[in-house]
C-alpha cells in the first residue's frame, strides 16, 4: 500500500519537474527551475465560493491542503507588498527564487505549514504552528532576543520564518525555509489557484511519518490523493482546536 503512494507521487513529481522545466520561460537557472513543480491548478474557495484576493483580511490565517488531501498549507494577507525577489537554499543546497506574493498588492503569501525541523504542523486537535502578525518575541540565530511582527513561528523547537522574504529561516533549529506555495492570480474575476510549490519539499516523509493519524483525521485509506479541482480555505480557528501561542 505504502509502495503504491510512493510510485504515484514520484510518478507525479517527475511529471511536476517535467512540466515546470517546460514552462519555465527561460529559467533563471537549473538550480532554481528544479527546485519548482507543478501540481493539479486548484481553485481556493471559502463555504464553497472562490475566495477573492480582496476577500483576504490582513492578518487573518487560512489553512487549506494542498497538493495532497492531508498536507496542509497557510495563507495570509501580509497587508505589505512583498514584489522583491529572494534567493534561497534547500538544506539539499538547492538554489531557488522566491518572487512574492499574489493579488492586487502582492501581499497574499502561501506556504507549506510543515516545519523544516522535525515537521510539526496544524493539525486538528491542535496547531504548535502559526502566522503571528503582531509583534512577538524570539531568539534569531545568534540566540539575540529579537521582536518582530509578520512571522511564522513553530512553536515546538522555536523554529522562526520571515513569510515577507519566502519564508527564509531568522531563528531556531530549521534547516531550510518553509516550501512555498506557487499561486496564480486572476485580475478579470480575483479568483486565487495554487499550481504547484517552490522550495524544499518533505512531502513524501511527512507522508509516510504520519500516515496513520492522517488517516484517522481525514477519513481517507490514501494519504497521498492529490486535491483537484477546489480547496475548501477555513481560518486557523475553525480547523484547529487548540491554537497555541509561543
Ligand atoms: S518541529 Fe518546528 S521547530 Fe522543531
Amino acid at each position: 500500500m505504502v509502495m503504491k503512494h510512493f510510485d504515484r507521487r514520484k510518478f507525479f513529481k517527475i511529471c511536476g519537474s517535467y512540466i515546470a522545466a517546460l514552462s519555465a520561460a527561460p529559467p533563471a537557472s537549473a538550480a532554481t527551475a528544479s527546485a519548482a513543480r507543478l501540481y493539479n491548478p486548484v481553485l481556493l474557495t471559502r463555504n464553497g465560493n472562490p475566495m477573492g484576493a480582496r476577500d483576504f483580511e490582513v492578518g487573518q490565517v487560512y489553512i487549506f491542503h494542498y497538493p495532497y488531501v492531508t498536507t496542509p498549507c497557510i495563507i495570509f494577507n501580509l497587508g505589505e507588498s512583498t514584489d522583491a525577489q529572494y534567493q534561497l537554499t534547500t538544506e539539499a543546497g538547492q538554489r531557488y527564487a522566491w518572487t512574492g506574493g499574489i493579488g492586487p498588492q502582492r501581499s497574499i503569501v502561501a506556504y507549506s505549514a510543515i516545519c523544516s525541523h522535525r515537521m510539526t504542523y496544524p493539525a486538528k486537535s491542535a496547531s504548535f504552528l502559526n502566522y503571528r502578525h503582531s509583534k512577538v518575541v524570539f531568539f534569531d540565530e545568534n540566540r539575540t532576543r529579537q521582536e518582530k511582527n509578520k512571522i511564522i513561528y513553530c512553536c515546538s523547537e522555536r523554529s522562526v520564518y520571515d513569510p515577507t522574504e519566502g519564508a527564509r529561516v531568522i531563528g531556531g533549529p530549521a534547516p531550510q525555509p518553509l516550501a512555498s506555495i506557487q499561486l496564480q492570480y486572476s485580475d478579470r474575476d480575483d479568483s486565487i489557484s495554487a499550481i504547484g510549490t517552490t522550495g524544499g519539499e518533505l512531502f513524501e516523509q511527512f507522508l509516510d511519518k504520519f500516515e496513520f493519524r492522517l488517516q484517522l483525521d481525514f477519513k481517507v485509506v490514501d494519504v497521498a490523493q492529490q486535491t483537484v479541482e477546489q480547496v475548501e480555505l477555513q481560518t486557523i480557528e475553525e480547523f484547529t482546536d487548540i491554537v497555541v501561542h509561543c
